[in-house]
């Protein structure tokens, strides 16, 4: 899609990759590029208010179905309003989720199975799919403690045992060996200097960036 670079990050609760989105977007700016930073559920006005009904509330609130249709409605919105605009101009979209936590999530820890969300996510984006894939991957508990001190009140997700968690990183481990094309693993439990090293040099070498 014209000449922009579309690029998303994944993994469990508590993995540090919001933090390093911003780092990344800050030094691609500094370089010069024209850089969307965005997010699911969200990313447009319509995709944010979807976003309410999805991170809050209890853990049982939605059914498994109802739940991927809702986050599919909002990726829709955000490809259309968001992301395709933003990549017929050339620029460089991060995303922070992106239908891999679909898979994941929905497909896999709450076992929906991925063919459901394979059907829903081409409904979805169409042919507006990731150049490459950050998977963050890190100890579930570690994780978990991380994102419950945020005290942000979208808490839905972190309210899910450990065993849904733990289900979580194995699917993201077994996506990222499905598509190693697309897919980069990053050890997020090392200082967040080190992190970003492994992302710098994944783009130098995937995408010369
Ligand atoms: P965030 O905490 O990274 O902002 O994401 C909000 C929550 O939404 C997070 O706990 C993961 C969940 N989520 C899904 O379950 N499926 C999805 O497709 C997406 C995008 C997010």
């Amino acid at each position: 899609m014209a000449d922009g670079i579309f690029i998303t990050f994944e993994g469990g609760e508590g993995s540090g990759k919001s933090t390093q989105i911003k780092r990344l977007k800050d030094k691609l700016e500094s370089a010069g590029r024209d850089v969307v930073l965005t997010r699911e559920p969200g990313g447009s006005p319509g995709a944010e208010e979807i976003r309410q009904l999805l991170v809050t509330g209890a853990p049982n609130r939605w059914e498994p179905v109802t739940e991927a249709m809702l986050l599919a409605a909002a990726r829709h919105d955000h490809v259309v309003r968001t992301i395709r605009p933003a990549l017929m101009r050339g620029a460089i979209v991060l995303c922070d989720r992106f239908y891999d936590s679909s898979i994941a999530y929905q497909g896999y820890a709450h076992g929906l199975g991925p063919q459901v969300i394979e059907t829903l996510t081409d409904i979805a984006v169409g042919d507006t799919r990731p150049d490459l894939t950050f998977i963050f991957d890190m100890d579930v508990e570690t994780g978990l403690a991380r994102a419950r001190g945020r005290g942000d009140g979208e808490d839905r997700y972190e309210q899910m045992d450990l065993a849904f968690h733990q289900a979580l990183r194995q699917a993201y481990r077994d996506i990222a060996a499905n598509h190693p094309e697309r897919c980069v693993m990053v050890a997020a439990d090392q200082s967040m200097d080190a992190v970003e090293a492994e992302i710098r040099q994944a783009l130098k070498d995937r995408l010369s960036l």
